[in-house]
């Protein structure tokens, strides 16, 4: 009930912003000169044919039928997708409209959704259709996915050999999806040699992994935190390449790893077949610093059937110091919110990250402004809650307790973070998971 009063409110008072916007100018807001350059710079990376968007924002005819759900879409804070609170941090990729241009959007759908002159419209943009950045090295899946038309696809895992004789030092990464409209999200792994994960996948074959027992009865996270599997490379759609060498540092691919593609499909009504790509770019010599992707994540919980906010924590300490680059957190379709707080040495403390709304279909990275000076003995708190009631509408099943596990239908708490340490930094002591603080009342 709350929320949607609160977007009523909101609705009323950006009504009466945009009144004045409106009238502020000859009276009109049209669609060549006020909305086609917000619409350009906002939505067109993912509202474009063939693109994840389920219309074309690239012209007036395309875009009319469309403005009363866009004043709404933009009202409401749906649209551009984007789930950090505005009160904390301040983040590098931060996508979200200003009022002024929600005003402008919701004033153009109140006004008749008028087109205006053809000569104030901004010159069309050009998009790349090919990689953006100059690969040296790439890695495709060897055999097309068939996505199916309809139904729920599970997360589809793609190991492919890198046959790297020498470790390799990645400065950038970027993923190409095959069927652009279909690819929620990808992920690239390393999976260096002896690594024991998705053992059973055979090379190159989509694979899903067998529901199996949950780790809940073995809650060793202390080893998993230190789980060899490292994240390369990772795709939300309108995502630019990932960048590594942000202060003289690299990313690793040991030599005889192999990749690890985590996808995420969409069914969207319309079969097609996905090979999806990834490229990099190589460091001429190795780096004076490491760029590496950590997780903090807690596995020994046991959400309750019906419970509408449970919650539970991952402590992770720092044991060196760290530039602090990026986040992103994970958790099923139950997950409700995740914040992170830091609390430094000096007991000082400050929450970096807080996503009030998590939405299983985004999984978004949080670049940090600045990387965050992070000091020794830095403690990382992850508090998340989720929502295994029936109210929850993405709830697979409101009667089940819920464990740690790979499938949708289990839960996980994990925040992937990049941080960059020195290159000699033995990489297993950069962080501990520790238990949380007892007792807890
Ligand atoms: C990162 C990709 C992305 C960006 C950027 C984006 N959208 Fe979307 N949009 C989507 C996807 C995917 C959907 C459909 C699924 C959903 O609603 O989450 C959608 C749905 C919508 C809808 C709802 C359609 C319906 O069924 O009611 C509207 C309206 C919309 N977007 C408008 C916008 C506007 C306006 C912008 C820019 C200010 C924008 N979007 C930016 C990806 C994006």
């Amino acid at each position: 009930m709350l929320p949607r009063l609160f977007i009523i409110c909101l609705a009323i008072a950006s009504v009466g912003f945009a009144a004045d916007t409106a009238s502020t100018k000859d009276g009109k807001v049209t669609f060549n000169r006020d909305v086609l350059p917000i619409l350009q710079k906002n939505c067109q990376v993912c509202h474009r044919p063939g693109e994840i968007g389920p219309m074309s924002l690239l012209n007036y005819e395309s875009t009319r039928p469309w403005a009363k759900a866009i004043r709404a879409a933009v009202i409401s804070r749906r649209m551009p997708p984007w789930f950090a609170d505005r009160k904390v941090g301040h983040f590098a990729n931060d996508r979200r409209l200003s009022d002024a241009d929600v005003s402008t959007l919701a004033a153009w759908a109140d006004s008749g959704a008028l087109e205006g002159d053809a000569k104030d419209k901004p010159a069309p943009l050009e998009w790349k259709e090919g990689w953006n950045i100059q690969p040296d090295l790439t890695f495709e899946m060897p055999v097309p996915y068939n996505i199916p038309a309809s139904g729920i696809i599970e997360y589809t895992y793609f190991v492919v050999p890198t046959s790297l004789k020498q470790d390799t030092w990645v400065t950038m990464g970027e993923i190409r999806p095959g069927a652009r409209s279909h690819v929620h999200h990808v992920i690239a792994y390393v999976r260096p040699p002896g690594s024991t994960w998705m053992k059973d996948a055979r090379l190159g074959i989509p694979y899903v992994p067998p529901k199996r027992q949950t780790l809940a009865s073995k809650p060793d996270s202390q080893q998993l935190v230190k789980d060899v599997n490292e994240f390369l490379v990772g795709y939300v759609p309108g995502m630019q390449p990932q960048r590594y060498d942000i202060d003289h540092s690299a990313k690793l691919i040991p030599a005889g790893s192999d990749i690890v593609f985590e996808v995420h499909y969409t069914a969207n009504g319309k079969p097609a077949q996905d090979q999806t790509r990834v490229g990099l770019t190589l460091a001429k010599a190795p780096p004076e610093k490491r760029f590496i992707t950590l997780v903090g994540r807690a596995l020994d919980f046991a959400i309750p059937p019906g419970d509408p906010n449970y919650e539970a924590k991952s402590f992770v300490k720092f044991l060196e110091p760290v530039q602090f680059v990026e986040q992103q957190p994970h958790m099923h379709l139950r997950g409700k919110d995740m914040s992170v707080r830091m609390t430094y040495p000096t007991g000082e403390s400050q929450m970096i990250l807080n996503v009030p709304n998590y939405d299983f279909n985004w999984q978004l990275v949080y670049y940090h402004d600045k990387p965050l000076q992070v000091p020794k003995s830095t403690l990382m708190e992850i508090t998340a809650h989720w929502d295994n009631s029936q109210n929850n509408k993405w709830n697979p099943d409101p009667t089940a307790t819920v464990h740690w596990g790979d499938q949708s239908w289990d839960e996980m708490l994990v925040n992937h973070f990049g941080v960059i340490v020195d290159r000699a930094t033995d990489v297993q002591k950069i962080v501990e998971n520790i238990k949380p603080p007892l007792p807890r009342n």
